[in-house]
C-alpha cells in the first residue's frame, strides 16, 4: 500500500467549480428528458476511496455532528475548494429536511455515517429503541444520498455500554480532538484549538450545525496542511488498519507499534528443542499484537464529560449540545 494521496493531489486545481457542477446537474435533466437509457454505472455515483495510506501519511479525520443543517452546504463548499473530505454523523430527523446536502456529501466522497436519529441518550434507551435509532436513520441516508448505506455510527455524547453496543450493530467512532464548538460558538477558538490539538491519526470533532463552526473551517484546513496533516474521512483513515468492528469503539489511529527493541532471541533459536512451533520461538509473545491501546482503542483521550458530545446543555436551553 505505498499509494500517496493519489487523489488527494491530482484534484487541487477544481477549487470553485461550482458552474460545472450545476453544469452537470443540467446535463442529467438533459440526459433524462431524452429518455436515455440508464448506464451500467450513473453518472451521478459517489466516487470511490481515495487511494491514502495513512499508516504512512499524516492523516487526520474531521468528523461534523447533528447535520444535515442550513449551513451544510456551505461547508461543503468549502471542503471542495481545499479538496478535503470529511465525515458526517448526521441525525435522521435533519436528513429529510435537506436531502441536496445528503446528496451531495455522497457525490463529493464524503463519508455517511450515522449519529441517532434523535439524538438520545442510547444508555437510557430499549434495545429494540435504540436499534430503531439506527435503522431509521440508515435508511433516511440511504434514500437522500442515492443509495449509500453508512458503515459507522457515533453514538450521541459517546454514552454506549455493553447492551448499546450490541444494538447499535456498527463500529462506533468517537473522537480524539474536541473543538467544544457547541459550547463556545466561536469561530476563532474553533480554529485554534482545531489546528493546535490537530495530530496524526487524530479524529476531530466539529458540528455543523452552527454558523461559526462552519466559518472556522477554512482556516483549519490550513492550518492543517501546514502542519503537514491530511484530511481524510474515518474510513480512509482506518483503511490499511485492521478493520473496524461493530460494537467496538475507535477514538484515534493509534501509530505503529515502535520496533521492538534488539532481544537476544537469536542464539537461542538454533538451540532451542522444537517443542514450540517455529513462530512462537522465534518471536516473543508480545508480538502476537501490539499495545493493547492501540490495538482497540476504546476510550476518547480526553474523558469522555469533556466530549464535544458533551453534557447537555441546560444554561441556554439548548438540551442538545
Ligand atoms: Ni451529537
Amino acid at each position: 500500500m505505498a499509494a500517496l494521496l493519489t487523489g488527494a493531489v491530482g484534484l487541487t486545481a477544481v477549487a470553485g467549480c461550482g458552474d460545472s457542477r450545476s453544469e452537470r446537474a443540467a446535463a442529467r435533466g438533459r440526459a433524462v428528458v431524452a429518455g436515455q437509457q440508464p448506464r451500467a454505472k450513473a453518472p451521478d455515483a459517489p466516487p470511490g476511496p481515495r487511494s491514502i495510506d495513512c499508516g504512512k501519511v499524516a492523516c487526520v479525520a474531521l468528523t461534523f455532528d447533528d447535520g444535515p443543517g442550513p449551513y451544510t452546504e456551505t461547508l461543503l463548499n468549502e471542503l471542495h475548494a481545499a479538496n478535503a473530505r470529511a465525515t458526517f454523523f448526521m441525525l435522521g430527523e435533519n436528513v429529510g429536511h435537506f436531502p441536496n446536502a445528503v446528496h451531495r456529501m455522497a457525490m463529493e466522497g464524503h463519508e455517511l455515517a450515522n449519529h441517532s436519529w434523535s439524538h438520545p441518550q442510547l444508555t437510557t434507551m430499549s434495545s429494540a429503541d435504540v436499534r430503531s435509532q439506527v435503522q431509521r436513520t440508515q435508511e433516511a441516508i440511504r434514500k437522500a444520498s442515492g443509495g449509500v448505506t453508512p458503515k459507522l455510527m457515533r453514538p450521541p455524547y459517546g454514552a454506549v455500554n455493553k447492551r448499546v453496543n450490541s444494538a447499535i450493530g456498527m463500529p462506533e467512532v468517537l473522537w480524539s480532538v474536541d473543538t467544544l464548538d457547541w459550547k463556545y460558538r466561536d469561530t476563532a477558538r474553533a480554529e485554534k484549538v482545531a489546528v493546535k490539538e490537530a495530530h496524526r491519526g487524530g479524529i476531530i470533532l466539529f458540528h455543523d450545525i452552527h454558523k461559526t463552526s462552519v466559518a472556522a473551517v477554512p482556516t483549519v484546513l490550513d492550518g492543517l496542511k501546514k502542519k503537514g496533516l491530511t484530511p481524510v474521512t474515518v474510513s480512509e483513515l482506518y483503511s490499511t488498519d485492521k478493520p473496524l468492528q461493530a460494537g467496538v469503539a475507535y477514538a484515534e489511529r493509534m501509530p505503529p507499534a515502535p520496533p521492538k527493541p534488539a532481544e537476544p532471541v537469536a542464539p537461542t533459536r538454533t538451540v532451542r528443542p522444537p517443542s514450540k512451533s517455529p513462530t512462537s520461538s522465534t518471536r516473543p509473545s508480545s508480538t502476537a499484537k501490539p499495545p493493547s491501546k492501540s490495538a482497540t482503542p476504546t476510550q476518547p483521550a480526553q474523558p469522555r464529560e469533556a466530549g464535544g458530545e458533551g453534557q447537555p446543555a441546560t444554561a441556554d436551553g439548548d438540551t442538545r449540545h
